[in-house]
């Protein structure tokens, strides 16, 4: 039986990294899957005045399986009728983790040691300051005020809450197995979570997200074995660029799991390798974590790894593991050998090479 799988390429490099990671689908499982390509993005609001048409989500809740991202270009002053349709998408369809693994079997730390990095940060997906509630008033001097609204929920948090525990205890165990088969592992240590938050300012808000994550603890036996400790987001992005070893599952509101996300890519090595699923009850999401690089789109340069992880991250939650583990093998090999990189990691090879160079390790 074939399943259905969404993909939504949308705008500048989504629309050359996302038929790469859709042919590599197609390579590990052949004829599984049957693609079909929906419209969103800027382009098409610009086309069309819809940046995500309901046609879009309705295909997506009711017959697809599975759905592939690529990115959009949203601008950075405000469009009239434009929001970004990743966001929405996100909301609508109740998306409400975003799954960031980063990895890196060496990376230089602050003592100019060789360590891995085997961070997966869970950033919370549906509310924090994206929930847009954005105002602008008028002083009495006759100048702009703005506000943002900022929503953290216990619901959401606790929730968020328990996708880093359980994360973090079959990481654990998939660790143990490891160890048992003679893998070496990145990290040896009892399975932990990092609280990212920063409720010595925002005590109401992100007091809530720390207490809430913290609260999720007591609640299976399972996870008393996890260790948690708390970092406030300022000194977690000093401290992830000093020591990117001492760090297992990373759980952040939305807005810090963005910024510290797109941190972490620099640390490995390019935004141009750090795959994400945005997971829910409804449908899974594979999303490269980068935007749609408007400075190198369109030249063929675009480095689809993070795409293609993506989708090995997409099988991996649709149950086919040995053959999302084939994708990593290879893409791993691909890189340890660095014969076949893209510009963004220093190579001269195309985005098409870097396919094939996969596809034929496949
Ligand atoms: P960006 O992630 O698009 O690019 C940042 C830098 O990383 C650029 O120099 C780019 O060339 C490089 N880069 C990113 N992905 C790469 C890849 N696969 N291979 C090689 N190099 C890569 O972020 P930027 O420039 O801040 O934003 C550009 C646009 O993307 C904006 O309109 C922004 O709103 C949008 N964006 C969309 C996201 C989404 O759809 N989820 C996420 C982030 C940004
Ligand atoms: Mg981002």
């Amino acid at each position: 039986e074939k399943l259905t799988i969404g993909l939504i390429p949308a705008d500048g490099i989504g629309k050359e990294v996302i038929p790469p990671a859709a042919e590599v689908m197609d390579a590990v499982l052949p004829g599984k899957f049957e693609f079909i390509t929906l419209p969103a993005g800027f382009e098409l609001f610009q086309q069309t005045g819809v940046a995500l048409p309901d046609e879009t989500v309705e295909t997506l809740r009711t017959k697809c399986q599975g759905a592939l991202f690529g990115a959009v270009s949203s601008p950075s002053h405000k469009v009239a009728g434009y929001s970004s349709p990743i966001v929405a998408l996100r909301k609508k369809l109740q998306t409400y983790a975003n799954i960031r693994p980063v990895s890196s079997p060496a990376v230089r730390n602050a003592k100019n040691q060789t360590v891995p990095v085997d961070m997966l940060i869970i950033r919370e997906n549906t509310e924090c300051l994206y929930i847009k509630k954005e105002r602008s008033e008028t002083d009495e001097n006759g100048q702009k005020v703005c506000y943002a609204e900022r929503k953290i929920s216990e619901f959401a948090s606790k929730r968020i809450g328990r996708v880093a525990f359980d994360m973090a205890v079959a990481r654990g165990k998939l660790r143990e197995q490891q160890k048992q088969q003679g893998i070496n592992v990145a990290w040896t240590g009892k399975p932990k979570v990092t609280i990212v938050h920063k409720s010595n300012v925002l005590s109401v808000t992100d007091g809530l997200f720390r207490e809430s994550v913290l609260a999720v603890k007591n609640e299976k036996p399972e996870y008393a074995d996890v260790d948690v400790e708390e970092q406030l987001v300022d000194s977690m992005v000093y401290r992830m660029f000093r020591e990117p070893e001492k760090f297992d599952v990373v759980v952040a509101p939305n807005m810090y799991g963005d910024i510290i996300s797109d941190g972490a890519a620099a640390l490995v090595g390019s935004l141009g390798l750090v795959p994400s699923t945005n997971f829910g009850d409804v449908v899974v999401i594979g999303e490269p974590v980068h935007g749609s690089a408007p400075d190198i789109a369109g030249k063929g340069i675009a480095n689809p790894i993070a795409s293609i992880r993506s989708a090995a991250m997409l099988l991996e939650n649709l149950g086919f593991t040995a053959e999302a583990a084939k994708i990593y093998n290879a893409v791993d090999k691909l890189l340890s050998e660095g014969k076949t990189l893209t510009p963004d990691l220093g190579g001269n090879a195309t985005t098409k090479d870097v396919t094939a160079a996969i596809i034929s390790q496949l």
